[in-house]
């Protein structure tokens, strides 16, 4: 070999040093787990220190949160596979690879709020299938992809506030024992029908904090067994006829502070068994009051002053009044015409 062809190899050598420096992951102890990380901030192994220390009465946890962690290799979770619950917040993943919780396959608790996150890779939970609690809240999440959900057959609570999740029909298709959705804060300018399709269990639905502006009529058709509905901080002008039939079931329904002008006969057909209605902070000016005859047990906040008397009693009011508001959080004041 010539000298040239020496020089090559050498170069070749420190170029791969340069890029792929062997030797300096640096472990350290954190809450009870040895926490390898290369100088990348990549994740490289996690093992226990104290396997006792880790262990609550129903789970072993891995908390990892708040160590920069960027990215995870994929023999990072070998030598904790019996855990049960992931802590990982806080930390500043972009990318969730499909390999990442393959070998947690006992998890049924998995947090990774407050991260950088944009995608997750299509079958990054299909290993996960005792999942019951995923939390995705501050993230940067707009698109989840159509099969994301492969393996969450028992995923029961899914919180992913604070991101910039664009919906569509059939998005959740697949998380067939999902109880509780939390989708507040996501900039959501529209729902469209059938977003909510195949998610027979829903009791809780958070909508909060969105950009909401209507609803169409058949948006929650399926949501039968449904026992909280916010729809609160949107900027909804109407509710459209039938939109809360099968609906009864529903206990507390926020729809305070949007822009709601008048609510009309039928609007909230249907919900018989409401406990809490939440209705302060709209533009309220009409009101068929015979919207509550059939709300037995009803609790309306802010309430109406009608003719200059609280009404106690709102299912014994009848015909239509014209009011106007007093403060977000005082009582409507309305006369009879
Ligand atoms: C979990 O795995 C670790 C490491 O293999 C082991 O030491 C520990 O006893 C296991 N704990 C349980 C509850 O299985
Ligand atoms: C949303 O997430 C961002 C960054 O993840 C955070 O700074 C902000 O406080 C969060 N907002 C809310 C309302 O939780
Ligand atoms: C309101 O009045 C109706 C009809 O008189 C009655 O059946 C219902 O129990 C009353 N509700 C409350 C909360 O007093």
């Amino acid at each position: 070999m010539n000298l040239s062809g020496i020089t090559l190899i050498l170069l070749d050598i420190l170029l791969k040093c340069r890029s792929n420096p062997v030797g300096t992951t640096d472990c350290r102890v954190s809450n009870h787990l040895y926490v390898c990380l290369n100088d990348l901030n990549h994740l490289e192994n996690l093992a226990f220190e104290d396997t006792t220390a880790v262990q609550t009465i129903d789970d072993i946890e891995l908390h990892i949160e708040s160590l920069d962690i960027t990215d995870t290799s994929e023999k990072s979770f070998h030598d904790v596979r019996n855990a049960t619950a992931l802590y990982m917040s806080d930390n500043r993943l972009r990318l969730i690879r499909k390999y990442y919780f393959h070998a947690l396959d006992q998890l049924t608790y998995l947090d990774l709020k407050n991260n950088d996150i944009t995608e997750i890779e299509d079958g990054a939970f299909v290993r996960v299938s005792s999942l019951e609690t995923l939390l995705l809240d501050g993230n940067r999440i707009t698109r989840l992809g159509p099969t994301i959900w492969k393996g969450l057959t028992s995923l029961r609570e899914l919180y992913a506030t604070n991101n910039s999740i664009v919906l569509r029909k059939n998005i959740f298709r697949g998380l067939r024992q999902l109880e509780t959705l939390a989708l507040d804060a996501n900039e959501i300018t529209d729902i469209p029908t059938g977003t909510f399709n195949a998610l027979p269990h829903m009791d809780l639905l958070y909508l909060s904090r969105n950009e909401i502006t209507s609803l169409h009529q058949d948006l929650f058709r399926g949501l039968t067994e449904l026992n909280e509905l916010d729809l609160s901080r949107n900027r909804i002008t109407s509710i459209p006829t039938g939109l809360f039939r099968n609906m009864a079931s529903l206990d507390s329904l926020w729809i305070n502070a949007n822009r709601i002008g008048s609510l009309q006969a039928g609007c909230f057909e249907g919900l018989e068994g409401l406990s809490f209605l939440f209705l302060s902070g709209n533009e309220l000016e009409s009101v068929d009051m015979s919207i509550f005859e059939m709300m037995g047990k009803v609790s309306i906040e802010p309430g109406f002053i009608i003719d200059g008397t609280l009404s106690v009693n709102l299912t014994i009011v009848k015909g239509f009044v014209r009011c106007e508001s007093t403060g977000s959080q005082e009582p409507y004041s309305c006369e009879e015409v």
